[in-house]
């Protein structure tokens, strides 16, 4: 971080005044110069600030210096008005005290721009947010709107406030500001109709006319050229560095921010307007019957369109002036130069009303209810013209005034608190200027109170009277001096004029021409004009003239201008009595308004009536640092009780001390109210967790108690079935008790044999030996009294076994055929598939009943025993033999002319077809045919055979050597036992014409 720069550090000069050595005006006036002459323009006299007007802008007013100041002790850094703005905006908020800050100096001494650069140091270092910045902007935005209606170019200052302004900003607890209300003071309005030369009227005409567009222009009918008004001074209308058409702007942008409404901006101009156009109202006069002259408007070109005044009202206002009394009304004709003097007055009193409501426009947009007080007092500085009139007359009082807090507050109280406490003292002389302040003011011979009684006295008053009047009351005081007082002192002085009596301020001698001090003291507006601005057509100047309303009339004399002023002034110091003062004494460098010019006589002027030196030598004898007993114990006790209250500590070290335990507060605060939130929250969950749980158990109970409702009924309904089957089942035993014993061990027995049968059958299920035939395994008989189902049930069950297997009974194979060998081979019946062959479509077409067999044979030629292959099918009625290449039937043998079917003993596969003698189908002869399947071929010829109704049952004889009748000779076929040289196959050999040989393998 920047390092700071400490107090004494590259200090130009001294920073602090008390510290000067050695104290005299010139080493005091040579520090001021030495530091100006570096652009260091601020100065402390502990912690009052002198401030020197630079007349340029400089470097040191910029957010970085802002940041620099802030929270920073008052005498850390190098002086400047911030430190001063950061001490008394800290001790507003943390210490509670309002603050006022008093900005004093002559006219052109810088006092409006120290009052700005307070106003904006505090707006910067204060709270942000979107509310409290609104309020920020609508206090800042009020200066530049009062400031064009209420400053001037004067000689002195080319923006000089021409109206004494207080400004209380009212803050929060926290130091957020909220608000404000504006006092104004006196407005010079004199200036509205005549400006000294060299001086302007009012910035907000010349702003008007050169600011507004044409349009605007054209609506409010004026002229953007200055010397068309015979109010704007032409010769010093454009001034070096104003730009009045950009503040026009401003003005009218702050109007809008500050919370005008457009209307509201609209009349204001409108206003400025007519006081333009009334100046350029002018008079003729005409001779009336009586001989007296009565004014009349020239020129009437319909000026006052404008504000709704009929003009023939207005006309009237100028021409005539109506005295009424309680009783009679006298109405009197105004010469032309009294109608000058109406319309000057009226435009004087048009402006400052509306000055005067501006004010209060703005107070209305800003005003809260007050808390924390911070007051910016920026009143007119103390001014001598070559003319001096009631203006300067009043604004000079007001300096007076001020400077007594100051002597007050800063000189007088404190040495007299020295002396109080007992403390060793010596006096410090300095001029009190209460003398002059009673001699302004005074009750019965103040300037004030004759003025007032000359307003107010009836018969003839004129300026002269009241001048008179003076040099008769005052002419022995000291500070009055007057040519044709008493007092011989002035006869001779030619600087005083008959017409002037003048006042010897504490800032210097000022020359007043008493000339106009009755009149603008009396502030008074003709009714007939009041009365004709109320009868306008528009809403603010109906505002603005109250009083001219018929039903209002007040025939009480309104109070006086400097009644008023003097009572607003006591005001305003009562209200800054009640308040923490910082003071900000603004020292003009030269009367040039340049920059880097330094009058020695100037400044040592200022520096001496300002009482400066005095305010350095007070501060130097007295101790560095004061506070009332008072405070010092409510800010301190709670340190210590043996501190009170006898208290000798070091201030730093009791500040440190404090603010430690304000931190240990801080941290208990926070401690207590974190842990009050965290056991509020805890018990508002414990709450909320009974009153749940509560609910809970409340539905769990009820549910539970249902529910063991509905089992015990439950349990109920069965006890109940229970006994009543119980019950039941001993009123049948007792009655059936006695059939029960006699039949009780048939039927014992009965169910319990039943039972064994059932268990044995089912048991048998499960242990049946296999399928082949040739098992002999048979479960073992459980019970002896199964014995013969026993021995049944394996004969029944092997029957049905060989039956699954054959399906042929027995009687055929009676013999020795060892048919177990065939018969391992499933019965197919058709193996050539002759029905989905396309090959024997033909044959299968032309057989005329289904086909129940269709293999293929060899059929045994008898002259050499070999086969031909040829399909054997088998029908319900008929044996065909079919060639087996071309599928043509070659014999057709309807089963009745079957007698007999010869096979031998062996598994040859040879049968003999033997066909009834003397059929048409003997006459080829018998068939000798073999085939792998015969068993099946002659099973399904045994039971077709036996199945045909006419045939008779169809013999098989079974011989090892049978004879086949063969077309016209019997061939004997015998069957031997064939070698093992034969190999496996059978085979058929022609032994002679007799004999067929076939043998057949003995393994086969
Ligand atoms: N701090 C400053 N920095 C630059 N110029 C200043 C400063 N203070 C005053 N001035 C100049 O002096 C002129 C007069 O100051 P102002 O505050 O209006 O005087 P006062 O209100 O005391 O009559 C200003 O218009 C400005 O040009
Ligand atoms: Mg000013």
């Amino acid at each position: 971080m920047e390092v700071k720069t400490s107090l004494l550090d590259n200090m130009i000069g001294v920073g602090d005044m008390v510290l000067l050595e050695p104290l005299s005006e010139d080493s005091f006036i040579e520090n001021l110069r030495n530091r100006f002459d570096h652009n260091e323009i601020y100065t402390y006299i502990g912690s009052v600030v002198i401030s020197m007007n630079p007349y340029r802008s400089l470097p040191i007013f910029n957010p970085d210096k802002v940041e620099e100041y802030r929270n920073r002790n008052f005498y850390e850094l190098s002086p400047h008005i911030y430190a001063l703005a950061d001490e008394a905006y800290r001790s507003l908020r943390d210490q509670d005290k309002d603050q006022c800050i008093l900005i004093t100096g002559e006219s052109g001494a810088g006092k409006t721009e120290a009052s700005k650069l307070v106003m904006s140091y505090v707006a910067a270092v204060c709270g942000k947010g979107q509310e409290v910045n609104k309020v920020k902007e609508q206090l800042l935005q009020s200066n530049p709107v009062l400031e064009a209606f209420g400053n001037a170019k004067t000689v002195r200052n080319d923006n000089s406030s021409r109206f004494g302004k207080y400004m209380d900003i009212e803050f929060d607890f926290k130091g957020d500001p909220l608000g404000g209300v504006i006092s104004n003071y006196l407005l010079e309005k004199s200036r509205v109709v005549k400006q000294p030369r060299g001086e302007r009227n009012f910035h907000v005409f010349y702003q008007l006319l050169s600011g507004a567009s044409d349009d605007t222009l054209k609506k409010l009918k004026l002229d953007r050229d200055f010397s068309k008004y015979n109010y704007l001074s032409l010769d010093s209308a454009a001034v070096n560095g104003l730009d009045d058409a950009a503040n026009f702007r401003t003005v009218k942008n702050a109007m809008q921010i500050v919370g005008f409404m457009e209307d509201e901006v609209q009349s204001v101009l409108e206003l400025v307007a007519a006081v333009l156009k009334l100046g350029n109202i002018e008079f003729k006069p005409e001779s009336r019957c009586n001989g007296t002259d009565e004014s009349r408007i020239k020129d009437k070109n319909g000026e006052f369109d404008l504000l709704g005044i009929e003009q023939s009202v207005l006309e009237r206002a100028f021409s005539y002036r109506t005295v009424e009394a309680k009783l009679e009304k006298v109405s009197t004709t105004l010469n032309v130069a009294q109608a000058y003097y109406a319309r000057d007055a009226l435009a004087k009193n048009l402006y400052s009303r509306l000055f005067s409501w501006l004010v209060t426009r703005i107070n209305e947009s800003i005003k809260v209810t007050r808390h924390k007080v911070m007051g910016v007092l920026d009143i007119y500085g103390f001014e001598i013209f070559e003319e001096n009139s009631f203006e300067q007359f009043i604004i000079n009082y007001c300096n007076e005034k001020l400077q007594q807090i100051f002597i007050e507050l800063t000189l007088r109280e404190e040495q007299e608190e020295y002396i109080r406490e007992g403390i060793e003292w010596t006096n410090i002389e300095y001029f009190n200027n209460a003398i002059i302040c009673d001699l302004i003011e005074n009750h019965q011979s103040g300037i004030l109170a004759m003025l007032d009684e000359e307003c107010l006295r009836p018969g003839t008053v004129t300026d002269e009277t009241f001048l008179d009047k003076l040099n008769t009351i005052c002419a022995e005081h000291q500070h009055f001096e007057s040519r044709l007082s008493k007092n011989s002192k002035y006869i001779t002085d030619h600087s005083l004029p008959h017409t002037c009596f003048r006042i010897q301020h504490y800032a210097g001698k000022v020359l007043y021409r008493a000339e106009g001090f009755v009149d603008k003291n009396n502030d008074l507006l003709y009714r007939d004009l009041s009365q004709a601005m109320y009868k306008a057509n528009h809403s603010l100047i109906k505002q603005l003239f109250p009083e001219g309303n018929p039903a209002k009339v007040n025939l009480k004399r309104p109070p006086t201008a400097g009644f008023q002023f003097k009572a607003s002034v006591g005001t305003l110091m009562r209200n800054l009595q009640t308040k923490n003062p910082n003071y900000i004494r603004c020292i003009k460098p030269n009367d040039k308004k340049a920059s880097h010019i330094f009058t020695d006589s100037l400044v040592c002027h200022q520096v001496r009536y300002l009482g400066l030196m005095e305010n350095v030598r007070v501060r130097r004898a007295g101790y560095a640092f004061r506070q009332a007993y008072e405070p010092c114990l409510e800010r301190y006790k709670m340190l210590c009780k043996r501190t009170w209250p006898h208290w000798s500590g070091p201030l730093f070290f009791l500040e440190e001390r404090r603010r430690q335990c304000l931190q240990n507060l801080a941290t208990l605060i926070q401690k207590i109210y974190r842990g009050w939130k965290c056991r509020t929250h805890f018990l508002l969950l414990k709450k909320s967790q009974i009153v749940v749980s509560a609910w809970y158990r409340r539905y769990a109970v009820r549910l539970f108690g249902e529910m063991q409702k509905l089992k015990y009924q439950k349990r109920c309904k069965e006890a109940v079935t229970t006994i009543a089957a119980f019950w039941h089942g001993t009123q049948v035993r007792r009655e059936y008790r006695k059939f029960f014993r006699a039949n009780a061990g048939k039927k014992i027995y009965d169910f319990t044999i039943q039972r064994i049968m059932q268990k044995y059958f089912l048991g048998l299920k499960s242990t049946l030996p296999s399928m082949s035939p040739i098992d002999k395994s048979w479960p073992a008989r459980p019970y002896l009294f199964l014995d013969g189902v026993h021995t049944e049930l394996r004969t029944v069950f092997h029957h049905w076994r060989v039956s699954q297997l054959c399906l042929c009974p027995s009687p055929i194979f009676n013999s020795s055929v060892k048919y177990y060998l065939t018969v391992s081979q499933p019965f197919r019946g058709d193996y050539l598939e002759i029905s989905k062959n396309p090959k024997y479509q033909k044959l299968n077409s032309a057989m005329e009943e289904k086909v129940l067999l269709a293999d293929v044979v060899n059929k045994i030629n008898r002259a050499n025993g070999k086969g031909t292959a040829r399909i054997f099918l088998l029908t319900k009625n008929s044996v065909v033999l079919a060639d087996q290449k071309t599928g043509q039937v070659k014999a057709s043998v309807p089963l009745p002319d079957l007698t007999s079917v010869s096979v031998s003993t062996q598994s040859d596969g040879f049968f003999a077809l033997k066909l009834k003698e003397g059929s048409a189908s003997a006459i080829k002869g018998d068939f000798l045919l073999s085939s792998e399947h015969l068993i099946e071929i002659i099973t399904k010829l045994h039971r077709t055979g036996a199945t045909a109704a006419d045939s008779e049952q169809l013999n098989i004889d079974i011989s090892d050597e049978f004879l086949v009748q063969f077309k016209h000779d019997k061939v004997c076929v015998k069957f031997i036992q064939g070698a093992p040289k034969n190999g496996n196959s059978v085979s058929c050999k022609r032994k002679n014409n007799r004999l067929l040989e076939v043998s057949v393998p003995t393994t086969a």
